[in-house]
């Protein structure tokens, strides 16, 4: 008898050729969800290669189609793709009016879904995603892996970006070693699934408040776990996807080996913006940097940071060493 954990897999393998199906096959999955992807310019072989579907209208559609299948309402359940209202005389699926990005393990098996309104009416979230199950954990996975391991592993580096439209459209645009924590803070256990692959990170996250603060608390973690980061923010307004659409290939290639920071300079320039010269700020900032050297695994990188630190600002290296012991000691 298959277990519970195989029939979600397979449950998540018939959804996935379910809703590919309704976006390139039927008129409401090739009116809508085809000509949303057609407006955010992605290419049917990109849409082929992250298996993209469309959930359509109908509120039973997916689950009528594998109740048909013979699953039980039971596994249906479990799977997060339908719903069983009490008193309903029919389950409902979760994914209902929205284009798909399924969510690969890192050896390709269906896990889950994020799926995308439409349009931009905010009624109801943007992104809704599949819930935990017993074989979604979302601090577990990283969007793209499966698709970006090789190139991952090939230029040793790994880019993290903040969305599932960021990894598809820089893979559209030629830049393959991209994964994105999509629609959860970064996990020690995602770090890790990285660092199977490579110690370098480049986080490219969004040029709002929002990337500034996920942006902030990822290096600290990541440090933590002994990674080497760089750190890229895009234009206000922009993300990944937005920029690699409006530039050629390889000056994206470029603007990210060029513009990318290391996390000292970054954290200056963000804290420092207005307030180079006002010496109370600045301490606070050269404070809060000396706190995610404290995050650094290795004594020797310590130091190395701490001495472009105090050449940076001005500070006798003594008085950063200082700092650091007391961070360290608040830390543990
Ligand atoms: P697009 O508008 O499609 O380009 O999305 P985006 O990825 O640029 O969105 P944004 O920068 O606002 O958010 C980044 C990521 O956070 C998304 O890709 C999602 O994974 C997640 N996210 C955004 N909005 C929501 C939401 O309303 N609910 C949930 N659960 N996650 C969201
Ligand atoms: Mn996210
Ligand atoms: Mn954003
Ligand atoms: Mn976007
Ligand atoms: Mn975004």
């Amino acid at each position: 008898a298959q277990t519970d954990k195989e029939l979600l897999y397979k449950i998540h393998e018939i959804a996935n050729d379910f809703y590919q199906n309704q976006l390139f096959k039927t008129e409401e999955g090739k009116s809508i969800g085809l000509s949303y992807f057609k407006e955010r310019e992605l290419r049917n072989d990109t849409i082929e290669k992250f298996q993209l579907g469309y959930s359509p209208e109908n509120k039973h559609a997916f689950t009528d189609f594998a109740i048909d299948k013979a699953y039980k309402k039971e596994i249906l359940e479990k799977s997060g793709l339908s719903i069983f209202p009490e008193n309903a005389p029919k389950g409902i699926d979760r994914f209902r009016g929205r284009v798909l990005f399924p969510i690969h393990s890192f050896s390709g098996r269906v896990l889950g879904f994020g799926g995308r309104i439409l349009n931009n009416n905010l009624k109801t979230a943007k992104y809704l995603n599949s819930p935990e199950t017993d074989i979604y954990h979302k601090s577990d996975v990283l969007y793209g892996l499966n698709q970006s391991k090789q190139a991952i592993s090939k230029y040793n580096l790994c880019l993290l970006v903040e969305g599932y439209m960021d990894v598809v459209s820089l893979h559209q645009n030629g830049i393959e070693n991209v994964v994105a924590s999509s629609g959860t803070a970064l996990s020690i256990n995602q770090i890790k699934l990285i660092k199977r692959l490579t110690e370098n990170v480049t986080i490219l996250f969004d040029g709002d408040a929002a990337g500034i603060k996920a942006s902030f608390r990822s290096i600290d973690l990541l440090l933590s776990q002994g990674m080497n980061i760089r750190v890229l923010l895009f234009p206000d307004g922009e993300d990944p996807d937005s920029f690699a659409r409006k530039n050629p290939q390889d000056f994206v290639r470029n603007f990210i080996e060029k513009e990318a920071k290391d996390f000292i300079d970054f954290k200056a320039e963000v804290l420092l913006k207005e307030a180079i010269a006002d010496p109370v700020k600045k301490a606070e900032a050269i404070r809060d940097i000396v706190k995610s050297v404290a995050f650094v695994q290795n004594a020797l990188k310590q130091e190395v940071y701490l001495k472009e630190v105090a050449k940076k600002f001005e500070i006798s290296e003594q008085t950063l060493f200082n700092e650091l012991g007391i961070q360290k000691q608040i830390k543990q």
